[in-house]
């Protein structure tokens, strides 16, 4: 038999494939558009706050203020992490890499929550606020950690970006690099059927319970394809040095076939509506009062245009929201390996709130391979070999 017979058609990747329905989010690839439960992001960014978005996200609506405030009083509750997940923190955190060590302490939360089994909808409910409060309080353990600091236990006075940036730093934040954080919070937070999310969805519909499903995303966000873009494109700034460096730099690895992260989107043909977003800091960062955030907004706004002219409209690639994360980071006093991090513990609000509406009609997610091996081969015994 031509096994090649009847071949379907494949879509590498899964690339422009539906999988399922879903009211969380959209994204508008064409236009630029990017919308949670309906609400565009750039409303969201300006006029709302990550507590705010997150019951959006997991609700399906905004709260009214009485419901806000018993959301935020939850959330701020749920900071604080076992003892045996800060130890486990301070052993791997200086030799792992952060989203490796990210990954294990989320899975670790499930042996201290006693609802982990549970799996009723408002069990689920209780465990995603858990999981989004409890995932920066992590993130920033990790980076405090790292930097051979002492823990800093949550403090529930501060906001969500307040008590991560304390958490951190051990100093109480400026307000203005709080709100930056905020809003960096609330445009990493959703992006529907994105890989790390898709990769949720998948170990959810085996009904494996919510912390399994979510430290599946957070195994699938580390790679720089996806969530470590971040990381990989301030590396690639430091390595470019000065602006003046940058059009050898990125014409040698256009040359070389090697590709600029920071830049390109499976959906997004057009401007990240993201990137626009965080973009707009940078202009303030040119005129800092440090050398280094001057030197890495000049470096990044000279590759945007760079890429722009080059690959642009050509190819439809165009800056995606990590390419401009990592200077805004700096500027707030953020190391580059907590980058990841902080991706992950906004994005929890998405993927719980995608896990929480795909289990409403469940189905198991299975596709299919083409089989292009052999068939029918003879066993020669390893001795005849
Ligand atoms: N730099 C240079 N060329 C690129 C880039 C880039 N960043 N991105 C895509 N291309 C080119 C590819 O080389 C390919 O060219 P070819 O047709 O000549 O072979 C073409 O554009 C299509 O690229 P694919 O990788 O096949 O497109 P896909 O939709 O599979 O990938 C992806 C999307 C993975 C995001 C890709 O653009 C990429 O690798 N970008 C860099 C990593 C990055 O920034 N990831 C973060 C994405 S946003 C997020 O996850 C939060």
């Amino acid at each position: 038999m031509d096994i090649n017979e009847g071949k379907p058609e494949i879509h590498a990747g899964l690339e422009g494939i539906y999988f399922t329905e879903s009211s969380v989010c959209k994204v508008d690839g064409q236009q630029g558009r990017l919308y949670y439960r309906g609400y565009p992001i750039e409303t969201l960014a300006n006029s709302s706050n990550f507590t705010e978005v997150a019951y959006l996200l997991l609700y399906g609506k905004l709260p009214t203020g009485q419901e806000l405030d018993a959301f935020d009083a939850q959330m701020r509750e749920e900071r604080s992490l076992p003892g045996e997940v800060i130890a486990e923190i301070g052993r791997t955190a200086a030799r792992a890499h952060p989203m490796d060590t990210m990954r294990t302490a989320i899975s670790m939360l499930s042996a201290y929550d006693a609802e982990a089994y549970n799996d009723s909808p408002d069990a689920n409910m209780r465990k995603s606020i858990r999981l989004i409060s409890k995932s920066a309080s992590i993130a920033a353990t990790i980076g405090r950690y790292r930097s051979g600091k002492l823990y800093v236990a949550p403090d529930a006075s501060l906001s969500h970006a307040e008590n991560f940036l304390y958490m951190l730093s051990g100093e109480k934040p400026d307000k203005v690099d709080a709100r930056i954080l905020d809003v960096m919070f609330t445009v990493h937070a959703e992006h529907s059927s994105n890989a790390s999310t898709f990769g949720v969805l998948v170990a959810g519909s085996t009904l494996a319970d919510l912390y399994s499903s979510v430290t599946a995303g957070m195994a699938v966000l580390k790679g720089p394809l996806h969530g470590g873009a971040d990381e990989a494109a301030l590396r690639m700034m430091r390595e470019i040095g000065s602006a003046d460096n940058t059009e050898r730099y990125i014409d040698d690895a256009l040359a070389g076939k090697k590709k600029i992260m920071g830049f390109g989107h499976r959906v997004y043909k057009t401007y990240d509506p993201r990137a626009r977003i965080v973009r707009s800091y940078l202009e303030s960062l040119l005129s800092s009062p440090y050398e280094e955030q001057r030197n890495l907004a000049q470096i990044a706004l000279s590759a945007e245009k760079l890429m722009i002219d080059r690959l642009g409209k050509a190819k439809g690639i165009w800056p995606n929201i990590d390419f401009f994360a990592g200077p805004v980071y700096v500027s707030l006093g953020i190391p580059a390996e907590v980058f990841t991090p902080i991706f992950a513990a906004a994005r929890m609000a998405g993927w719980c709130a995608h896990m929480l509406e795909y289990w409403k009609s469940n189905k198991l997610l299975r596709p299919l391979e083409y089989y292009s091996g052999q068939l029918d081969l003879d066993y020669v015994p390893v001795e005849k070999r």
